[in-house]
C-alpha cells in the first residue's frame, strides 16, 4: 500500500455526494445520484465511500495477505418468474403479480435500511488486530447510514424504496385501482408479525457478545439479498426495456440500472468488513479468544443455507400465490397458469 492512501475517513465524507451536473427524476420524483458532465450516472454519496472502500480492500490483502471475499451470483439461481414468463404475462393481461412483485422489492430495499439501526461503536474491544484504518471501523461511522439512506431515501431525495415503485409506475400506470397494495403485501408475508424472532437463535459462543452476532449476522444476510439482487436486476431490466411490453420507452429499465449501479459498494464494504473480521482474532467478553475465520464460517453456512432454501422457497411461494391469484381472476386463468409453468426454468 501507499503510505499516502487515506484510510481514515470522516461520517461526513462517507456521506458525502460526488458532484453532479443534472439531478435524477424518476416520474417527477427528486432521486438521490444524478448525471456528471458526460450524462454517465454517478451513485449517491460515493465522493469518497468508493475510494475507502478499495483502499480498506487494498490494505488489508497487503497486511493479512488474504483475498477478499467473493460470492459469485450464480450461487443463486435466476430470478421467479423468469424473464419469458413475466413477458408472457404482461402480454396474457395479467400484469398484476408483476406489478406486486416490483413493489414487494421496493418494501424490501426500504426494509433494508434498518442496518443504520445497529451504529456500532468502540468494535476494537472484539478484536486482537488493530482495527484502525478498517471498514470495519467506519461501519458505524458513515458505512451503514449511507447505505440505509440509499435504501430507504434521505431528506429530499428518494431512494432505492421509492425508485422502485416508480419503476413500477412508468411501465404500468399509476392507474391500478383494483390492487389492494396492503392487502397484496399481506399475501406477501409483510405483516405486523413479519420477521420476528429472526435473531433468535445463537450460532456463536455464549461469550461473544451478543450484538457482534446480531451485527455480523445481518451484514452476512444483507450481503447474500445484495449479491442475490443482481439476478432481478438483470430480469427487471430484461423485460421493462421492452418497449412494446411496458410504457416508458426504457425509463422503467433506466432506473433499475441505477439501482443496479448504487449497489455496488453495498456488496463491497459489506463483503470488506466481512474478510477483515474473517481475518482477525475475536475476543470473548471473558477474554477467550477465537478464529474469527470459525466465527463467520458458522454464521456464513446458516444463513447462506436458508437463503438458497427457505428464503428463496417462500419468496417462491409467494410470488407463485400472486400469480394463481390473479390468474384465477381471468375466465381463461387455467390455461394462462398452464402456459406460465410450461415456460418456467423449475420444476412447478
Ligand atoms: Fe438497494
Ligand atoms: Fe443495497
Amino acid at each position: 500500500m501507499s503510505v499516502t492512501e487515506q484510510v481514515e475517513f470522516t461520517e461526513e465524507e462517507l456521506l458525502a455526494d460526488a458532484p453532479v451536473a443534472e439531478p435524477l427524476l424518476a416520474g417527477g420524483v427528486r432521486c438521490h445520484g444524478g448525471f456528471d458532465d458526460e450524462g454517465r450516472y454517478v451513485s449517491p454519496r460515493t465522493k469518497h465511500r468508493v475510494p475507502a472502500i478499495e483502499a480498506w480492500g487494498k490494505r488489508h490483502t497487503e497486511l493479512f495477505g488474504k483475498p477478499l471475499i467473493d460470492v459469485p451470483i450464480d450461487t443463486w439461481g435466476e430470478h421467479f418468474p423468469n424473464v419469458e414468463q413475466a413477458r408472457f404475462l404482461v402480454r396474457s393481461g395479467v400484469p398484476e403479480p408483476l406489478i406486486a412483485t416490483l413493489t414487494r422489492i421496493g418494501t424490501v430495499e426500504g426494509l433494508g435500511a434498518n442496518i443504520r439501526l445497529l451504529k456500532p461503536s468502540g468494535l476494537q474491544r472484539h478484536f486482537v488486530e488493530d482495527i484502525r484504518g478498517t471498514a470495519i471501523d467506519h461501519l458505524g461511522r458513515g458505512l451503514f447510514e449511507a447505505h440505509g439512506r440509499d435504501e430507504a431515501g434521505w431528506e429530499a431525495e428518494a431512494g432505492h424504496k421509492d425508485m422502485w415503485f416508480a419503476a413500477r409506475d412508468i411501465a404500468f400506470g399509476t392507474e391500478s385501482p383494483h390492487i389492494d397494495i396492503e392487502a397484496m403485501l399481506a399475501r406477501m408475508g409483510f405483516g405486523p408479525r413479519s420477521g420476528a424472532g429472526a435473531f433468535a437463535e445463537r450460532l456463536l459462543p455464549a461469550d461473544i457478545e451478543h450484538e457482534l452476532e446480531v451485527m455480523a449476522s445481518l451484514m452476512i444476510r444483507v450481503l447474500f439479498i445484495e449479491i442475490s439482487a443482481f439476478h432481478t436486476f438483470r430480469w427487471a431490466e430484461a423485460w421493462l426495456s421492452d418497449t412494446e411490453l411496458v410504457a416508458g420507452e426504457g425509463e422503467a429499465a433506466r432506473l433499475v440500472s441505477y439501482i443496479r449501479a448504487d449497489e455496488t459498494p453495498h456488496v463491497g464494504y459489506l463483503a470488506t468488513a466481512l474478510t477483515e473480521m474473517r481475518d482477525r482474532t475475536w475476543i470473548g467478553e471473558g477474554g477467550k479468544r477465537y478464529e474469527g475465520a470459525d466465527m463467520i464460517d458458522r454464521l456464513w453456512h446458516h444463513h447462506l443455507a436458508l437463503s438458497l432454501g427457505d428464503n428463496r422457497e417462500q419468496t417462491r411461494r409467494a410470488v407463485l400465490g400472486e400469480v394463481e391469484h390473479w390468474c384465477r381472476k381471468r375466465p381463461n386463468g387455467d390455461d394462462i397458469l398452464a402456459e406460465f409453468h410450461a415456460l418456467g426454468s423449475e420444476a412447478a
